[in-house]
């Protein structure tokens, strides 16, 4: 998978994709992720990217020449299934969502700051719009980073276990069961039994069951 990420912060991307899961996803060539510094394609001598939103108010706007001369530049070599905004206005994100974009081959994504962008990079070149939940961020792109989490960990070969992220919570819309390690007995805090019993079926139902539970207990909108 390629995914090219446009910002006018990209110093705030570059830890999340540095360290563990996401990196290793680099590291073994499952994904190509690129972050780019939407500044690079500013069309006046101060690199400006911003302006003052037209009819006034607060806050800056992202300007439409930078963006569209790097969308534009980055799709004259790639074929993009789709072209993301991260914005609260968007698709409300769920494993669901994540299951579905982590089977695309090139993804361009871009991160919003300040009031917003202009609206009209989202009427002629953005496909889709996603939220990560219905609060409101100071940018993208932590959203971004949230996004390409949830969807790089599903690539096969990016988890070591093949089967983990499908016993993921939400997976089958049930939350995940209770999880243990050694000792198994801490200050007279004992695991539950059936986990030491090397009864696989046992365990199976008992996790099963667990998480069942968890679900009617936590979350019974996923049930329904
Ligand atoms: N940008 C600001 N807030 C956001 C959110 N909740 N989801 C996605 N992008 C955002």
């Amino acid at each position: 998978m390629k995914i090219d990420i446009l910002t006018v912060l990209p110093k705030l991307l570059e830890s999340p994709f540095d360290h563990s899961i996401l990196k290793r996803a680099q590291d073994k060539g499952l994904v190509d992720l690129q972050v780019h510094d939407i500044r690079d394609y500013a069309v006046d001598k101060h690199k400006s990217v911003d302006d003052y939103t037209y009819g006034g108010g607060a806050g800056m706007v992202l300007m439409i020449e930078p963006i569209v001369n790097c969308i534009n530049s980055l799709k004259a070599k790639t074929k993009y299934d789709e072209i993301i905004y991260m914005s609260p206005d968007g698709e409300l994100l769920d494993q669901k969502i994540a299951n579905q974009y982590s089977l695309s081959k090139n993804l361009l994504i871009l991160c919003g700051h300040y009031k917003g962008i202009d609206e009209r990079i989202r009427e002629h070149y953005i496909t889709k719009e996603i939220s990560i939940g219905d609060y409101v961020l100071s940018g993208g792109e932590l959203a971004a980073a949230v996004f390409c989490d949830s969807i790089m960990r599903l690539i096969p070969g990016v988890i070591s276990d093949e089967t983990s992220a499908l016993t993921d919570s939400f997976q089958d819309n049930l939350l995940a069961p209770p999880v243990y390690t050694r000792p198994a007995n801490f200050e007279g805090r004992e695991v539950p039994p059936v986990l030491l019993s090397g009864h696989q079926a046992k365990i199976d139902k008992w996790r099963q069951e667990q998480a069942q539970q968890r679900t009617e207990e936590r979350r019974p909108d996923l049930l329904d």
